[in-house]
């Protein structure tokens, strides 16, 4: 097993590996991580910390689960891999589209799988460009999407994400791909007489009538926004949403990729508004992370459409519907059902996001600690009431991450916004200990206040 420390493998690393987001800079005081036991790593050097975003927002159901191992070895014996093209299935996929359309919104039944979240972004991109062509209405291409949304980063998807730094180097981006502001309640100024909630919706109606409504294909929106900062909309958003779409003919594309299997508190995010999408995309939490796996689920309207057309609808991945990944993807659902992940995460999340705002909430460079179910933020700021943000250049948001590391916790920040997401299965006592490192992290940083 690996002998060598963190600093040694570090430099190894450097020397032939390009990572997503590559800065070596930041790869400098990398870990290098070797071990993983439910809510814990372990890097080279032998540290402990506490995976306080599940990986990237995915294992949710933790490290070391034997059923998720066993589920995969079991079907790497059996059937490796199998082509998913049309013509070719296997028996994995096939249960795991059923046991899928048992737990998605009702008129979502067809699944077509991926090998993550950004293939999936552009699965549904094509998947709405084609329904339109299909409905013969080849005009309707364009996609919207937010600012502060991630979807990605093929180029398709990076063009609908919604925040610049990931644009600057690959320029241009795909054409047809517009923004809109986000339903950002902290920072959000609604127009007096309408509730923030249903203003930042009607920003969608006002791109749509700009851009004409014979041109919009769709809108992809996270039910939570989550690299984007955690930002959790108002109850009156998404419902109006549904509106707009409807009378428009605009697809509402709902990305569950992060929010989808029990992180929010319910089985998929769009269940707190009881809003229906489209289509949906999920990755991540399906699989726990333990096989990149992903996909979309398409309305039963789409799926009439699609069976009905005389040619083939010309997408697809080596990759699609493998078996593993479907083996472990069932494994998942078991312990998701079986473990009620929606509502250890609704009950670990009041815990988390309550605990913190007892220790910071009232700290003055709190703007706010928000969140839904177990995925939380802290938003900090130069002055809270004016809501005035730090400086980028004093790093802020690096600095109290920096100080969160060193207390043995492992997590991320997007600017000066601390984004918390544990295993669901983090037990009681980690969570509260997050929430001490997370205000001694603050108070080091920034002072008592
Ligand atoms: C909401 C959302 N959509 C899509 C993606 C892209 O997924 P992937 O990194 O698997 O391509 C992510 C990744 O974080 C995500 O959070």
């Amino acid at each position: 097993m690996a002998t060598d420390g963190n600093a040694a493998l570090i430099e190894r690393d450097l020397a032939h590996l390009v990572h997503p987001l590559q800065h070596n800079a930041a790869h400098q005081g990398g870990r290098v991580w070797v071990s993983g036991e439910g809510a814990w790593l372990t890097d080279a050097d032998g540290r402990r910390f506490i995976d306080g975003l599940s990986g990237l927002w995915n294992v949710s159901a933790g490290h070391g689960r034997r059923e998720l191992v066993d589920a995969a070895s079991a079907q790497m014996m059996r059937l490796p891999y199998a082509s998913g093209y049309s013509g070719s299935t296997n028996e994995r996929a096939i249960e795991l589209g059923e046991r899928l359309a048992g737990i998605t919104a009702e008129g979502i039944n067809r699944f077509f799988f991926t090998s993550g979240g950004g293939e999936a972004s552009d699965s549904n991109f094509k998947m709405a460009r084609s329904y339109w062509k299909m409905k013969g209405r080849p005009e309707k291409t364009k996609v919207i999407a937010r600012q502060w949304g991630y979807h990605g980063v093929t180029l398709a998807a990076m063009s609908a994400t919604g925040m610049a730094p990931y644009w600057g180097l690959f320029e241009p981006r795909v054409p047809g791909f517009v923004h809109i502001p986000s339903p950002y309640p902290y920072f959000y100024d609604a127009p007096a007489g309408v509730s923030p909630g249903v203003a930042a919706a009607n920003e969608l109606e006002q791109a749509i009538l700009r851009e004409g409504p014979e041109t919009v294909a769709m809108f992809i929106a996270e039910p939570v926004q989550g690299a984007g900062g955690v930002i959790v909309p108002p109850d009156d958003y998404f419902p109006r949403i549904r509106e707009i779409c409807d009378a428009y003919d605009v697809l509402l594309v709902a990305d569950e990729v992060i929010t989808g299997f029990g992180r929010t508190g319910r089985m998929f995010g769009m269940e707190h508004w009881g809003v229906k999408p489209d289509l949906i995309q999920f990755a991540k939490a399906v699989t726990s992370g333990y096989f990149p796996l992903g996909g979309i689920g398409i309305s039963d309207e789409i799926a009439a459409t699609l069976a009905q057309a005389d040619t083939p609808w010309m997408h697809a991945y080596t990759y699609s519907a493998h078996p593993v990944g479907c083996a472990v993807a069932l494994a998942m659902l078991d312990i998701v059902e079986g473990e009620d992940f929606p509502a250890q995460a609704a009950r670990k999340g009041e815990r988390l996001i309550g605990g913190l705002r007892e220790a910071i909430g009232d700290h003055p460079n709190v703007g706010e600690v928000r969140g839904l179910g177990l995925m939380a933020a802290v938003e900090l700021v130069r002055d809270r009431d004016s809501r005035q943000t730090f400086d980028p250049a004093d790093k802020v948001g690096p600095r109290v991450l920096g100080e969160v590391m060193d207390r043995g916790l492992f997590t991320r920040v997007r600017g000066d916004v601390l984004c918390l997401a544990p295993p669901i299965v983090t037990r009681d006592e980690d969570i509260d200990r997050i929430v001490e490192i997370v205000h001694e992290s603050v108070t080091a940083v920034l002072g008592r206040g």
